[in-house]
């Protein structure tokens, strides 16, 4: 394993070369999402409104999972689930394996696309993908597979950033990312390159119509997204679907929408109104 450390190598990063890139900057990853404001919160957020209310014999993928802030925001969410947590980066699950987790949370090494070699399959009956899918090769191909992973009538949550539809949210996002991310991950880690391909991947990605869209077109059923609070309103955000029940089958009950919460409002609201929580 090459682990890139010091100054910045001047590559530019890759969906290949980026777990490797995680690799070596996992010592630092927990620090710098710790000092971003809402970074926890938002994930939790997500993982609530995929809607999952007992979790209990529940089974959850966390596509992704890094050191593990998603898989927490999921046992937040779904208090007693299974979950297997899978990322592509050893280092970065070495960090979430050195944390104290309740029995049932497994964590897998391996690509999303090698999940089937690494003994992972389903169904799973919720799948939360946080700051992955952006980073796949072929994000069409990607969906497919993670449709293919849910149990009929179960939620997936895409948690991404896309700012491709406001040009407000392209120059918050490029300010944040040059005033304080490069800066202070380079500080951190000594080099600012998965940094810089944070900002240009995330410049990138599909608008949310045509994430929306994308999911759609895997099969996803009631689609639909939801922004996030802070900073991050209209750069974050939760984009929603679910596998459609087998015809004549019921909705599971642990995924029906949650009392009193109404599908018409969680839209992304209008620029600068307040996500609902
Ligand atoms: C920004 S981190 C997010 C970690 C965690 N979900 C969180 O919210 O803090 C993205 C993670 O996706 C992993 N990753 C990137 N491409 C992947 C792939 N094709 N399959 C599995 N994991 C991948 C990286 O190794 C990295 O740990």
């Amino acid at each position: 394993m090459r682990i890139v450390t010091g100054t910045d190598s001047g590559r530019k990063l890759g969906p290949v070369s980026v777990p490797r890139a995680f690799d070596a900057h996992a010592r630092s990853y927990d620090r710098l999402v710790n000092a971003n404001p809402g970074y926890h919160d938002h994930l939790r957020m997500s993982a609530r409104r995929m809607g999952l209310s007992r979790g209990a014999g529940l089974r959850l993928l966390d596509l992704g999972c890094g050191t593990g802030a998603s898989t927490a925001a999921l046992l937040d969410a779904v208090p007693g689930a299974e979950v297997v947590a899978v990322d592509a980066s050893a280092e970065m699950l070495a960090h979430a394996r050195r944390k104290n987790w309740p029995p049932g949370v497994r964590f897998v090494h391996s690509r999303l696309e090698d999940l089937a070699t690494a003994g992972v399959t389903g169904p799973f009956d919720g799948i939360l993908a946080a700051y992955l899918v952006r980073n796949l090769a072929d994000r069409d191909a990607g969906l497919r597979q993670i449709y293919a992973l849910l149990r009929p009538g179960a939620p997936l949550a895409v948690h991404e950033y896309s700012v491709r539809d406001s040009l407000r949210s392209r120059l918050v996002w490029t300010s944040v990312a040059w005033g304080v991310i490069i800066p202070m991950g380079r500080l951190r880690t000594g080099s600012a390159d998965l940094y810089r391909y944070l900002w240009r991947s995330v410049l990138a990605f599909d608008g949310v119509k045509a994430f929306a869209e994308r999911m759609t077109a895997a099969g996803f059923t009631d689609v639909r997204t939801q922004t996030m609070t802070g900073w991050q309103t209209h750069i974050v955000h939760t984009f929603l679907g679910r596998r459609p029940a087998e015809p004549g089958g019921n909705e599971p009950a642990d995924v029906a929408v949650p009392e009193g919460l109404d599908l018409s409002e969680i839209d992304t609201p209008p620029e600068g109104t307040p996500a609902a929580r």
